[in-house]
């Protein structure tokens, strides 16, 4: 199993959700809906380790994430996950391929030229960040995730801001990526038509994790 949550519950100034359990195995694909404030990006940091829940647990590859020593974190974090979000960290003074070279060069993976033809991005690569249109960015950051070559990828509106014809072409290459090495994902999205499109859907509303 790639990934266990087991009875989650988190709170701020007040409770934001109770008893999340979920599970994730190989070339599975997962949505999260929910509206603006229910809780969908804290549930999303909880899965990928970035926040301690206030309850429950979460383990990856059998092991839970809070028995990981710092040493063990960091390698997770470093090799294990992908985490896009919808704005995108670039260096911008930088072209699109030194960045994606970067993630690569951390990671210790080739750079896989395929999967940047595919992202519709293999003939910008030599423009400075900067020059990019937004939608370009976004998709050299997706790249970026994807070179890392990460077990589960953990995506909080990754299509955001593309447009449509963009928005489904880089949906593609994640699910064709997930498919063919057997990853997880986990995405998190207002947009029903998306989520739809993973094997699993499941809504956060009223403090509530349900699968619809
Ligand atoms: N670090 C934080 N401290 C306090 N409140 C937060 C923090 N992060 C999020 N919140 C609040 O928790 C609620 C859920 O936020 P969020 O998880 O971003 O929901 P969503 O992604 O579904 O819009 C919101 O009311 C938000 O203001
Ligand atoms: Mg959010």
């Amino acid at each position: 199993m790639l990934l266990e949550a087991k009875q989650l519950t988190h709170s701020y100034s007040s409770p934001l959700f109770e008893g999340v359990s979920l599970q994730l195995q190989p070339s599975e694909t997962i949505a999260i809906v929910g509206v603006s404030g229910s809780g969908k990006s804290t549930l999303l940091n909880i899965l990928a380790g970035f926040i301690t829940p206030k309850n429950g647990s979460v383990s990856h590859f059998g092991v839970d994430f809070q028995n990981r020593d710092r040493k063990s974190k960091e390698e997770f974090r470093k090799r294990d996950i992908g985490v896009i979000f919808q704005s995108h960290y670039l260096f911008r003074g930088f072209t699109a391929l030194e960045n994606i070279e970067v993630a690569s060069i951390i990671s210790g993976k080739q750079v896989d030229r395929e999967i940047l033809e595919r992202l519709g991005i293999g003939s910008v690569l030599n423009q400075k960040v900067a020059q990019l249109s937004g939608g370009q960015q976004q998709r050299v950051s997706i790249a970026r995730v994807l070179m890392k070559q990460p077990k589960i990828i953990f995506a909080d509106e990754p299509t955001g801001n593309l447009d449509n014809t963009n928005s489904y072409q880089v949906m593609k290459t994640i699910f064709e990526y997930i498919e063919e090495k057997r990853g997880g994902l986990v995405l998190v999205t207002h947009d029903m038509d998306l989520a739809k499109k993973c094997n699993r859907v499941f809504r956060l509303e009223h403090g509530k994790f349900s699968e619809i």
